[in-house]
């Protein structure tokens, strides 16, 4: 048993190899195999009522979760997170005063492989390496220097508990019988072996700038009809937790010592009732679990989740073997707090709001991913410019991107590409351009925190990157001003992702040159208005006139004297409107050209990824409101309200995931947990509620409601960093009936329909009722 030790450290030196080892354990799983949890403990002897405050700091190369004298040590899941551990590490601070007492004590460090020697994405294990470690010192302060009570050396020693496999892909698997009693408080016998040393790694260690995930909601699990009991089949028990989303289950059961129960997951059910998952690609998504039958028994997976809604378990023996007295969904995610509202009065619209929050939920994760459930949960640079100014609505998600813009710093290569996804999991240091739309995050994301949160922090912070990254256009991907030029980039970027435009291709039939250069013109207009606001004014007046140029080569190429646009796709229409690439003498004949080919289509949308957060800001902002409304209360496939319709609760990856005549899409690549489309998300904020920004971080709002379609009423509240914005508004007897609330220190701007006839009208902060003539609904 360790006695207080005297040395002492300053806090920021913690992380010193003199003032605490790396420590791990010879267990070890194979690349393709799996491997258990490892258990670690070290006694500490206090005396003398103990120190007014003691803090554990503590870092893992893997997932940890740690207990002091049998109690848990805060509340967060898969600390330290993620990150590209060849580089970085994120350390937690704790304060486990009250965890403490005289006399002995224990300290528990359970250890997981999580990112770190798991799965990742379909790759195999192990691909940062192959034994978790970890780094940990107790500090101890009562006046003075502080001093160290533990720190992570060859005193401590280890055992294997009851969690076999630990995988965040592929799932836990937990003995009950094998659990380690009282392992984290004093007394606890047992085969415990030394733990072994690390050398250390020679990366970054310091504190996150982002939230921790959390277990953030539960949902009560509902159990299905159970197929029929069949004694040569498993015996099955199916549920339901209505809702799709990240997480995992906690199951509360009585049952016999040694019954081994399998708990599969699983997003959507086929028609015969049992789980689809072969959507799941190679992620196993399989819990289990062995009873230890002492009464009832409480168990909730640690090391794993899954992106599902209805989970099932199954056993061999005898139907009598099991008694479930609850599955209940924990839903987890990065503890991004909520702030925003919205609701109107279509109901599918009101579903289709909450499936894009569930999107969000179920995919910021530590960063934000693709999906939640197959083998793939990466940080898809595409994917989240995307969605990011639709999710700084939802919920605060500063800190969040800065850790995930910290990564992409990370992960960009010497030259300045930008990867496709990120953390990169390809080798270190040849990162290989992300492309079009995906790399652009580096450009997109800084500058979408800094409108919807007025942080200038981040453009500081990121402006090198994102001029790298320009440089690395102009150097290898830019030909007389038009991006993937095909004479020198055969590649071109993943296009427009998933788009059914007739195209047949998952890339779509927007040209990629088009989309490159459009985006190139979007990328240089934001360095440019970036460098303005950081002072740095040579680069910005460069930026601006390469800008003017770009917008100059664009028109030559690819809009037609008559005001077409080459491709003839709603998405290169959609593009050249709303990045301004269209002379202005031509921009009513190409949205009129846009509206025809919506006409032509059904009313329907055909952008993939790169084109559908744009499509309803540009017929709105050329006139055609009525035809964003009827796309936006499409009901018939492909359209947003078409998964509603057909039960979804969150955001599907295509827009045919599942139709009645084709069932279900290639599962090679059918998540129905996806983020991406939910980008509407913000159309329905700023204009069909009309709750927008005026001035970065909403110091000045812009209320624009655009009443349409079928609705009589909508309303969007915001928590900003002046405090709450909101506005409601209805149409009654003719008339638009505004409530507005401007917060203190904030102002606003109220732009109303073109149907009302009046001129902007300028707000002061507190709550305004106001009244309008308002002819028609129409807009
Ligand atoms: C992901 C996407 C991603 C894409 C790149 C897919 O596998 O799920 O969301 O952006 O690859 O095209």
């Amino acid at each position: 048993m360790m006695k207080t030790s005297p040395a002492t450290i300053n806090l920021p030196d913690w992380t010193d190899p003199s003032a605490a080892a790396w420590i791990s354990s010879p267990v070890l799983g194979g690349p393709r195999t799996v491997s258990p949890a490892v258990y670690y403990r070290r006694g500490l002897r206090i005396e003398g009522g103990g120190p007014a405050r003691a803090f554990l700091h503590i870092t893992a190369l893997g997932i940890f979760e740690c207990e002091i004298n049998g109690r848990r040590v805060g509340n967060e899941v898969f600390a330290p997170g993620w990150t590209d551990y060849r580089q970085r590490v994120y350390y937690r601070t704790y304060d486990v005063t009250s965890l403490l007492r005289d006399g002995e004590n224990v300290l528990g460090v359970i250890l997981g492989d999580g990112w770190f020697s798991g799965h990742v994405a379909e790759k195999d294990r192990q691909l940062y390496g192959e034994h978790p470690s970890f780094l940990a010192v107790l500090e101890a302060h009562s006046g003075g220097q502080p001093a160290v009570l533990v720190r992570t050396d060859a005193g401590w020693s280890y055992s294997c508990g009851p969690i076999l496999e630990n995988d965040l892909i592929m799932g836990e698997s937990y003995d009950a019988r094998r659990e380690l009693g009282g392992w984290s408080s004093p007394g606890c016998s047992g085969a415990w072996l030394p733990a072994t040393i690390q050398p250390a790694p020679d990366i970054v260690i310091e504190r996150s700038p982002g939230p921790p995930v959390r277990r953030m909601e539960s949902l009560p699990g509902r159990a299905l009809a159970a197929p029929p009991d069949v004694s040569w089949l498993p015996f099955c028990r199916r549920y339901d937790f209505g809702q799709n989303f990240s997480g995992r289950v906690r199951l509360r059961a009585t049952g016999k010592r040694g019954l081994h129960l399998q708990i599969r997951h699983a997003e959507t059910l086929k028609p015969d009732g049992s789980l689809y998952t072969e959507n799941l690609r190679s992620a196993r998504a399989t819990d289990q679990y062995t009873l230890k039958g002492e009464g009832l028994e409480e168990w909730e997976p640690r090391f794993t989740f899954h992106g599902f809604r209805y989970a099932e378990i199954t056993w061999q023996g005898a139907a009598a073997d099991l008694q479930i007295e609850s599955l209940e969904g924990i839903v987890l995610h990065s503890d991004t707090p909520r702030t925003g509202e919205f609701e109107c009065s279509h109901p599918l619209l009101n579903q289709l709001a909450k499936n894009i929050l569930w999107g969000q939920k179920s995919n910021f994760l530590e960063v934000p991913t693709d999906c939640p459930q197959r083998d793939e949960r990466l940080g898809w640079t595409g994917d989240a410019q995307v969605f990011i100014r639709t999710a700084a609505f939802f919920m605060d998600v500063r800190g969040f991107f800065h850790k995930w813009l910290q990564d992409m710093r990370d992960a960009q290569g010497s030259d300045g590409a930008v990867p496709a996804f990120i953390p990169f999991t390809g080798s270190f240091g040849s990162a290989g351009d992300g492309g079009t739309a995906w790399a652009d995050a580096t450009f997109i994301c800084p500058w979408t925190i800094y409108l919807c949160y007025g942080d200038t922090e981040i453009l500081r912070e990121h402006y090198a990157s994102m001029a790298a990254y320009h440089d690395f256009l102009g150097a290898h991907r830019v030909k007389d001003h038009i991006r993937s030029h095909p004479e020198i980039d055969g590649w071109g970027g993943f296009g427009d992702w998933l788009a059914l435009d007739g195209s047949g291709v998952s890339s779509g039939g927007t040209p990629k040159d088009l989309i490159g250069t459009a985006f190139y013109a979007y990328a240089t207009d934001i360095l440019s208005q970036a460098a303005g606001i950081l002072g740095k004014c040579d680069d910005s007046a460069l930026y601006r006139a390469l800008h003017r140029e770009i917008l100059e080569a664009f028109a030559r190429r690819f809009v037609t004297p008559d005001g077409l646009v080459v491709g003839g796709t709603q998405t290169g229409y959609v593009l050249a409107l709303h990045f301004g690439l269209v002379p202005e003498a031509l921009r009513s004949s190409a949205a009129s050209e846009l509206v025809r080919l919506i006409v032509r289509n059904g009313n329907r949308i055909g952008t993939g990824f790169v084109g559908t957060p744009y499509i309803l800001h540009v017929l709105e902002a050329n006139g055609h409101l009525d035809v964003a409304y009827r796309l936006l209360e499409q009901e018939a496939f492909p359209s947003w309200l078409f998964p509603v319709k057909n039960g979804a609760t969150t955001i599907w990856e295509r827009w045919d995931g599942w139709t009645p005549e084709k069932g279900f899409q290639d599962h090679g690549m059918n998540s129905f947990n996806h983020y991406a489309y939910g980008a509407v998300g913000d159309w329905l904020v700023s204009s069909v509620a009309g709750l927008d920004i005026e001035e970065p971080g909403y110091r000045s709002i812009r209320f624009k409601p655009r009443p349409g379609g079928s609705l009589t009423r909508a309303r969007a509240s915001l928590l900003t960093g002046f405090g709450r914005a909101s506005i409601g508004w209805e149409i009654e007897a003719g008339e638009l009936l505004l409530h507005l609330d401007v917060p203190a220190g904030s102002r606003a701007a109220l732009d109303l329909p073109p149907a009302c006839g009046q001129a902007p009208l300028a707000l002061g902060s507190g709550a305004h009722e106001l009244r309008f003539p308002f002819p028609s609904a129409g807009g």
